[in-house]
């Protein structure tokens, strides 16, 4: 007996969650067809109910207690999307505990837990898909784990923070100064009002962390990043870099060397001509390098609540018809849901 649906939960309504939501709800249809069974939002925990919201919801969905998503066994797929370390991690290890598949765009949680939480998925014969925490709106994870499989990766050069790339984008091309640009960046909503995480690299080291574990298949916690982010450079620095035939980008690198793997992220020259040189604004681009393969170059939109809900991965066919397997188990006769 097959399931009728697949209930999802998502914890957050933010930027991203709205994406998700609106999306799950908007081509509703389209995922039935092409996943075979209809996925129904069935709950969505946030912290304020009266907030303004950039999606409208069926009355009932909005709640505060997460425990009506755990403890919901019509829920088979819990969407992480709160950010920060906690509760989220909490969430996400008791949303795996009971069984449930987890998607989550949390890069904090991933560069911290992500061995454990992994394991965790495993022990529960469920997945912890992780997708939109690197790339934003580009597919790096799927592509690391699956499709470069036969490569021995020799190293990945990223550029993949947006704030930083927009700001040294503007005192690159207007002679900006770093006060200035970060106050455009801000803005226009490119930078939080508190941008320390961004401009001091930590994000960028975050991310980098999760990428070079899955490269390199081992475990590089984020802490052992090397870190040097945006904030000690001057006019004159991007002066000097286009006089010298170079563009100044804050890079995250990972490097196989003599059986050592290193990471880091700071500015760097890098040649104008270079691919990565180009990539302008709040573009990000990932340039992984493997044996057979050569140089791949994925470039995208890093952040924003569609291209993140993309690569949120609730809704992607493929995902969906391998990874949910679990899900489209027979329920046993016992479980008390609105599925049959
Ligand atoms: N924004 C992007 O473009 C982007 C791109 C890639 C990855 N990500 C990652 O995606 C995650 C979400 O980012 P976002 O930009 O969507 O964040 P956001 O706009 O700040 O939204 C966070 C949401 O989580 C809810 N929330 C936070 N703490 C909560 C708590 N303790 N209990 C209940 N609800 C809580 C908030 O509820 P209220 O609305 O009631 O305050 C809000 O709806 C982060 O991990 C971020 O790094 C974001």
């Amino acid at each position: 007996m097959k399931r009728s649906s697949i209930g999802v939960g998502l914890f957050g309504l933010g930027t991203v969650g709205s994406g998700v939501a609106r999306i799950l709800l908007e081509r509703a249809e389209t995922y039935a067809e092409r996943v075979g069974t209809p996925l129904v939002l069935r709950r969505v925990v946030v912290r304020q109910l009266e907030k303004p919201r950039m999606v409208e919801l069926p009355a009932g969905l909005l709640v505060t207690d997460p425990n009506a998503v755990l403890e919901d066994d019509s829920i088979d797929i819990a969407v992480e999307v709160m950010g920060g370390l906690e509760p989220a991690y909490t969430l996400i290890r008791n949303a795996l505990s009971r069984g449930k598949f987890v998607v989550t765009a949390n890069k904090e949680v991933l560069a911290q837990h992500g061995p454990e939480l992994l394991a965790l998925a495993q022990d529960n014969g469920v997945d912890l898909l992780f997708e939109a925490s690197v790339g934003g709106g580009i597919p790096l994870i799927a592509p690391l784990k699956r499709d470069l499989l036969a490569n021995e990766i020799v190293g990945l050069s990223a550029i993949i923070n947006g704030t930083t790339n927009y700001i040294l984008t503007r005192m690159t091309n207007d002679g900006l100064g770093l006060d200035e640009a970060l106050r455009q960046a801000q803005k226009l909503g490119y930078a939080e009002a508190d941008p320390s995480y961004d401009v001091e690299g930590t994000d960028a080291a975050f991310k980098l962390a999760i990428m070079a574990s899955l490269a390199f298949r081992t475990e590089i916690p984020p802490q052992r990043v090397y870190r040097e982010g945006i904030t000690r450079l001057a006019p004159n620095d991007f002066r000097y870099a286009a006089e010298l035939g170079y563009a100044i980008k804050l890079l995250a690198i990972s490097r196989r060397d003599e059986g050592r793997i290193w990471a880091r992220v700071h500015p760097a020259f890098i040649p104008a001509n270079e691919l990565l040189a180009k990539v302008d604004g709040v573009h990000n681009a990932v340039q992984i390098d493997g044996d057979l393969t050569g140089k791949v170059l994925f470039q995208g939109q890093g952040a924003g609540s569609l291209p993140t809900s993309s690569t949120a991965r609730t809704t992607s066919p493929w995902v969906l018809r391998s990874s949910l397997r679990g899900a489209l188990r027979p329920t046993p006769p016992s479980a008390t849901s609105t599925t049959s």
